[in-house]
C-alpha cells in the first residue's frame, strides 16, 4: 500500500508532542530514536458503541472542540490521505454535493486531511472548481496526524515503514457517530480505493431507522425495502407492533415487515 502514497513533505518529519491518553491497550510499536514518531503512543479502543474520542483541532472553519462541534447531532467524520491527490479530490467533491442528503438526516459533516490549513484552503478551491461544487463542511488540518493516530486512521504498512518514509499517511476512514457521541459504524478503506457515498447514506438510514422502529436491515437493504424483526421480538409481539398483516414469517427466526422510510 505504501507505494501508492505521495512522498512526504520535509516538514512532515516534525511531529507534535504526544498528548497523554489513558492507556487502554499496549503501546504502539516502537520507532527508531530520532525518526518521526506518532503523536499518540496509546490509543483508546474505537469499538462500536464506545464514545468517539474528543480532540481539539484547527479546521477550515476555525478551531473546534470535536465534542462541542457534534453536540446533540449525528455526525460523520471522514479522513483523507492528503490534499491535492486525485481520489481524495473526487471523494470530497462527492461528499460536498450530498450536503442536502446529510442535512436531511440530521448528520453534521466533518472531513480530515493530513495537511495544514494553508494547503486545505487552496485545495478546497480546486475541489470546488473541478467538481463544480461548494465544500461547506469543515476540514480538519491534521498535518501532525494527531487525530489520525487518535482514531487509528493509519495502516500497519505505513507504520512499519515510518523509519524509511518519515511519516505515516492517513487512510480513508469513516466514523458515523450518534447524538450520544457513540461510534455506531466505521469503514476503513485503503488510500487506493475511493469510498461509495450511497453506501454511507444507506448505513445512516439503516442505523436511524433501526433506532426509531426497533428493526434491523437485511443484505443490500435500501430505504423503503422490507426490514427484519430482530430475534429479541416474538412474532406475536411483532404483529401487535407492526400490524397483524404486516409480518411475514419465512422461518421462526426470519420475519420481515415494512415500516416505510
Ligand atoms: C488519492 O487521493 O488519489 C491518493 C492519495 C494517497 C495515495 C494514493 C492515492
Amino acid at each position: 500500500m505504501a507505494s501508492f502514497l505521495p512522498r512526504a513533505a520535509p516538514c512532515a518529519l516534525r511531529f507534535a508532542t504526544r498528548p497523554v491518553l489513558r492507556a487502554q491497550r499496549p503501546a504502539a510499536p516502537l520507532f527508531r530514536r530520532g525518526f518521526a514518531t506518532p503523536p499518540v503512543a496509546e490509543q483508546p479502543r474505537l469499538r462500536l458503541g464506545s464514545v468517539a474520542p474528543n480532540f481539539q483541532a484547527k479546521t477550515t472553519h476555525g478551531d473546534i472542540d470535536f465534542h462541542k462541534y457534534i453536540e446533540g447531532s449525528w455526525a460523520i467524520l471522514f479522513s483523507h490521505p492528503a490534499d491535492f491527490t486525485p481520489v481524495c479530490t473526487t471523494e470530497l467533491g462527492a461528499f460536498a454535493k450530498l450536503k442536502g442528503e446529510f442535512e436531511n438526516r440530521g448528520v453534521k459533516m466533518i472531513g480530515l486531511s493530513a495537511n495544514d490549513l494553508s494547503q486545505h484552503d487552496q485545495w478546497v478551491s480546486d475541489i470546488n472548481e473541478v467538481c463544480n461544487t461548494n465544500v461547506t463542511f469543515p476540514i480538519i488540518a491534521d498535518a501532525d496526524r494527531k487525530v489520525a493516530y487518535l482514531y487509528d486512521m493509519i495502516s500497519q504498512d505505513d507504520l512499519d515503514n515510518i523509519a524509511k518514509k518519515g511519516i505515516a499517511f492517513t487512510i480513508r476512514a469513516v466514523y458515523i457517530i450518534d447524538p450520544s457521541k457513540k461510534i455506531r459504524l466505521t469503514m476503513l478503506y485503503p488510500a487506493s480505493t475511493g469510498r461509495n457515498t450511497s453506501e454511507v447514506l444507506r448505513v445512516i438510514d439503516s442505523l436511524q431507522l433501526g433506532d426509531k422502529k426497533g428493526v434491523v436491515t437485511p443484505i443490500d437493504w435500501t430505504s423503503g425495502d422490507d426490514v427484519i424483526v430482530p430475534p429479541s421480538v416474538s412474532t406475536e409481539d411483532a404483529r401487535k407492533k407492526f400490524g397483524q398483516d404486516n409480518v411475514r414469517e419465512v422461518k421462526p427466526y426470519l420475519r420481515f415487515t415494512n415500516v416505510g422510510k
